[in-house]
C-alpha cells in the first residue's frame, strides 16, 4: 500500500505561535507513526480576502489553487487553530474559504475537503484550550465543506506553559490527547483511500 500522506497546516503565522509549536510536534508525532507528513505555513498561500467581484474579474489566485492542490494531494489533513473571539481566525477561514473556491478540470467544487479525512487541534493560553475555535472549524468543515471531521480533537490549554524546553509536550495527558486523535486520523484516511 503506498505511504500515507497527512498534510499539518497551523492557522498562525505569529512568531513563537502556539499553535505552530503544536502543529510541528503533531508533525513529529506523525512521522513516528510512518506517516508521510507535510508541514505548511499559510505564509506560503497569499490570499487577499476573499471579495467574490475579484473572483468573478480573474478567478481565484494562484496561491489558492496551490493549497487546495496541497491538501488534495495528501490523504488527511490536520489543521491547528487559534481562537479568536470564539472562532477561527480571518487568516484560516479566508485560506479555507478561497480553497473550497479553487476548481481545476474534472472536479467540483470543494471537493477536495469531501474527499479526504480532516482532524482539528488548537491550542490557546486560556483553560478551554480553544475549544470553541475547535467547534466553529468543525462545523465549517463539516458543514460547509462537507469534510469528514473524525470525533478525536485536540485542546492543549494554558498553551504558554505547555512546552518544555525542546517544544514537547511536558504533561502526559495533552501528549495521550494528540496521540490519540492522530491515530483515529490515520485510521479514517487509511479507510478512505
Ligand atoms: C483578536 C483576538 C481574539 C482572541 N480571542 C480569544 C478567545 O476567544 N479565546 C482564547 O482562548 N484566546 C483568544 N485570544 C488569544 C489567542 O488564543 C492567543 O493570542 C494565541 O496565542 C493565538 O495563537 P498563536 O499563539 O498560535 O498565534 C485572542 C487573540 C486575539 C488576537
Amino acid at each position: 500500500m503506498a505511504a500515507l500522506k497527512i498534510l499539518v497546516i497551523p492557522g498562525s503565522l505569529r512568531t513563537g505561535s502556539f499553535n505552530a509549536r503544536l502543529a510541528a510536534v503533531a508533525a513529529k508525532e506523525l512521522a513516528l507513526l510512518d506517516v508521510q507528513v507535510t508541514l505548511i505555513s499559510l505564509a506560503d498561500y497569499p490570499l487577499p480576502i476573499y471579495d467574490g467581484d475579484l473572483e468573478a474579474r480573474s478567478g481565484p489566485p494562484d496561491a489558492a489553487y496551490d493549497l487546495k492542490r496541497m491538501i488534495a494531494s495528501h490523504h488527511g489533513v490536520l489543521i491547528v487553530t487559534p481562537e479568536y473571539n470564539s472562532s477561527v481566525p480571518p487568516l484560516l477561514k479566508n485560506a479555507i474559504d478561497w480553497a473550497t473556491r479553487a476548481r481545476d478540470r474534472n472536479e467540483t467544487l470543494g471537493q477536495a475537503f469531501r474527499d479526504r479525512a480532516f482532524a482539528i487541534a488548537a491550542a490557546s493560553g486560556g483553560k478551554f484550550g480553544g475549544l470553541r475555535a475547535l467547534m466553529a472549524l468543525r462545523q465549517i468543515l463539516a458543514l460547509g465543506c462537507g469534510a469528514t471531521v473524525i470525533p478525536k480533537q485536540m485542546a492543549l490549554s494554558f498553551a504558554d506553559q505547555a512546552f518544555d524546553e525542546m517544544d514537547r509536550l511536558k504533561e502526559p495527558g495533552d501528549a495521550e490527547m494528540l496521540r490519540g486523535t492522530l491515530r483515529q486520523l490515520i485510521d479514517v484516511a487509511q479507510q478512505m483511500m
